[in-house]
């Protein structure tokens, strides 16, 4: 695919630059951001001239229906540089199209694509320096948008921002990741917004995410809310489970999310002839399978995360380690899926957009 060109832009460039201020070998995820962001305002119906302009605080009303009723979503995307020196996006339409997705779920104005694709493009020429080459190195993008209309009556705003900050990143998880499986609490709900990426379905898995940390355990994999019987999404990421031969992935649904990079391990799983089905697989089933050995790798998948494996579970007060394997799938898929990402191996799907 080809970028829109965004023309109507104003673009106030930073006088100076952090980048050298910044430890690229040691970053924590999300923590450290580029030198400038762009905000593109809606207000009397329409998207106005968009701003690149320097990172910094900004002003907003404090009845701001963000602060009130969490009118708010967001995208997760990565920028890879490759040999020479080129920038590289991975199948940013996707995210595009997902993100008015998740607006129109929250009663929110659709962005154009010129706006977010041609606006982080234009972004991204003027921060390549903060993409460094090799695996495992990446910009993360983080397109979103707030409520700013004032006024605590509860309706939808009629003013807007939408915005794009950006991130160095390396790995998501420093550690093992070692997940609980949810018995009580729930992600999402049918006809609710689980399938949106709202901030809200973020924030109602702090606390059940908290506690499973206070237990050992980095993250839950949620299971549905009517029976809490089949396995779901994990908080960062979708989830695949490997039981002999085969990979299985949680269908999407209006409960979970239509993740990019869980779409991807689909296809890049078919193209090298590794069985995948997209059903439920039911916690029962799961805890029978550590039990006879047949289950052999769970891992996440999310643009953060990228591919994740998983170390263990628990379940009702079991623990069950996954064994560690030579012949990973998880560690194939994501060799394969970080090669193309990086330009590293041909890129046969037509995934990666040069900026
Ligand atoms: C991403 O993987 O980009 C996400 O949005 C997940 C977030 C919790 C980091």
């Amino acid at each position: 695919m080809e970028l829109k060109t965004l023309e109507e832009i104003d673009i106030q460039l930073a006088p100076t630059s952090k980048i050298n201020e910044v430890d690229f070998d040691n970053l924590t995820f999300g923590t450290t951001f580029t030198d400038h962001m762009l905000v593109c305002d809606f207000a009397d119906g329409e998207w106005k001239k968009p701003v690149i302009q320097p990172y910094a605080p900004m002003t907003i009303d404090p009845s701001a229906k963000v602060f009130h009723y969490g009118q708010a979503i967001f995208e997760g995307m990565k920028a890879y540089k490759d040999a020479n020196d080129a920038v590289w996006l991975f199948r940013p339409d996707q995210n595009y199209e997902r993100f008015n997705k998740s607006a129109v779920r929250m009663a929110m104005p659709e962005v154009p694509e010129e706006v977010f694709l041609g606006g982080l493009k234009r972004l991204l020429e003027i921060e390549k320096d903060w993409v460094k080459k090799g695996l495992g190195n990446s910009l993360y993008i983080r397109p979103f948008m707030i409520a700013t209309g004032p006024g605590v009556i509860a309706a939808p705003a009629k003013f807007y921002r939408f915005m794009i900050i950006l991130s160095p990143a390396k790995a998501y998880y420093s550690g093992e990741v070692k997940v609980l499986i949810a018995e009580h609490y729930s992600r999402a709900a049918n006809g609710g917004i689980g399938a949106a990426k709202a901030a809200g379905n973020y924030a109602a898995q702090f606390y059940p995410t908290q506690l499973a940390n206070e237990q050992g355990f980095q993250q839950v994999i949620w299971t549905d809310d009517a029976t809490h019987t089949k396995l779901e999404e994990a908080g960062t990421m979708n989830v695949f489970i490997r039981i002999n031969d085969t990979l299985y992935t949680a269908p999407t649904s209006e409960r979970i999310l239509d993740g990019v990079t869980r779409k991807s391990v689909i296809e890049l799983a078919k193209r090298e002839n590794i069985a995948v089905e997209e059903r439920s697989v039911l916690v029962t089933e799961l805890v029978e399978a550590a039990k006879n050995d047949s289950l052999k790798e769970i891992f996440g998948a999310g643009t953060a995360a990228v591919i994740n494996p998983i170390a263990g579970f628990s379940y009702k007060g079991d623990y069950f380690e996954l064994p560690k394997l030579a012949d990973s799938i998880a560690v194939e898929i994501k060799t394969k899926l970080t090669n193309i990402q990086n330009k590293l191996a041909e890129d046969t799907f037509g995934w990666t957009v040069k900026i």
